[in-house]
């Protein structure tokens, strides 16, 4: 089932749509309007996702120091920012790299348009599963 906060009042020259699979959940919002909410990249997916209240982990807020915000492009790629050696580095790290694979606090939306990404299951599951497990064993 999917999701959507659409906004009629957006003149469609301006309209930044991007959905998050597998939820399918779609945020719009006006491109150039949306304030950064200090996590990644401004307009980078992870700042996207923050701003809309959609949880993608970020385990090193946005840094480019861990591959926790892995995602892959499937649609819109031409309107994202290149990735650069940085991302690509810590992306040779990430499972489950694909050719549609970048870091979701690096990747900036630098047009409006329709974008489509999905977040990969393990890391879905690391997130859910793993990582609380692990931070309540810390005592
Ligand atoms: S949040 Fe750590 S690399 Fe993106």
């Amino acid at each position: 089932m999917s999701e959507s906060t659409a906004n009629k009042n957006i003149p469609p020259e301006k309209l930044v749509r991007v959905t998050f699979e597998p939820e399918g959940k779609t945020v719009e919002f006006e491109y150039g309007t949306m304030p950064y909410d200090h996590h990644g990249k401004p307009m980078s997916f992870l700042d996207v996702a923050e701003n809309h209240g959609i949880f993608l982990d970020h385990a090193c807020g946005g840094s480019c120091a861990c591959t926790t915000c892995h995602i892959w492009v499937k649609q819109g790629d031409e309107g994202i920012s290149p990735a650069e050696d940085d991302e690509l580095d810590r992306l040779d790290m990430a499972a489950d790299q694909q050719l549609n694979s970048r870091l979701g606090c690096q990747a900036v939306i630098t047009r409006p348009g329709n974008y489509v990404v999905e977040i990969p299951k393990w890391n879905r599951n690391y997130t859910s599963e793993g990582k609380p497990l692990a931070l309540a064993e810390q005592k």
